[in-house]
C-alpha cells in the first residue's frame, strides 16, 4: 500500500511537535538547574530525551514507509515560569495538547484506511496516557510538599534518580 500523503503530512507535523516538546522540556531543565533543583532538572532532561526518541520513532516510521521527512524550523519555547508547580502544570497542559494531536494523527490514519500507521500510533496513544499521569503525579506531590523546604529537597533527590530508557526501541 502506497504511503498516503495526508498521513505523511500529519506525521511530519508530529515530528516537529515532538522536537518542540523536547526543546520545551530542555528549557524547563535549564530553568530548574539554575534554581539549584538538580533532581527536577534531571527529570526534565530525561523528558527531553523521551521527546527526542518520540520524534525519531516517527522519523524512522516515515522513512520505513518510503515517505519523505520534512524537518521544519522549531519554534521558540518559553524560558520563564512563576514556580515549580507552574512548570509541571504547563507540562500537564502541554501533554494534553500532544494527546489531541496524536488522536488527530490516528483519526487521519483511520480515515485514509492506513491501518499500519494507525497501529503504530497506538503506541503513542498509550504513551500519552502515561505522560499525562506522570505530570499529574508530580503536581500532586508538589501540592503535598507546599512550602516545606526539606520535603521539596527530598522530592528533588527522588527525581534525581530518573534515568532515560528508550521505550520506543522495546516497542519495535
Ligand atoms: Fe511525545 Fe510528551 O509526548
Amino acid at each position: 500500500m502506497r504511503f498516503n500523503k495526508n498521513v505523511q503530512e500529519v506525521l511530519n507535523k508530529q515530528v516537529n511537535a515532538e522536537f518542540w516538546s523536547a526543546y520545551l522540556y530542555l528549557s524547563m531543565s535549564s530553568y530548574l538547574a539554575q534554581k539549584g533543583l538538580t533532581g527536577f532538572a534531571n527529570w526534565m532532561r530525561v523528558q527531553f530525551q523521551e521527546e527526542t526518541s518520540h520524534a525519531l520513532k516517527l522519523f524512522d516510521y516515515i522513512i520505513a514507509r518510503g515517505g519523505e521527512v520534512k524537518l521544519e524550523p522549531i519554534a521558540e519555547v518559553e524560558t520563564d515560569w512563576s514556580s515549580i508547580k507552574d512548570i509541571f502544570e504547563s507540562t500537564y497542559k502541554h501533554e494534553c495538547k500532544v494527546t489531541d494531536m496524536i488522536h488527530n494523527c490516528y483519526e487521519v490514519a483511520l480515515k485514509e484506511r492506513d491501518h499500519a500507521a494507525a497501529n503504530m500510533l497506538q503506541w503513542f496513544i498509550d504513551e500519552q496516557a502515561e505522560e499525562e499521569e506522570n505530570a499529574l503525579a508530580i503536581i500532586d506531590q508538589l501540592k503535598f510538599v507546599g512550602d516545606n523546604g526539606p520535603a521539596l529537597y527530598m522530592l528533588d533527590k527522588e527525581l534525581a534518580t530518573r534515568v532515560f530508557v528508550d521505550a520506543t526501541q522495546a516497542a519495535k
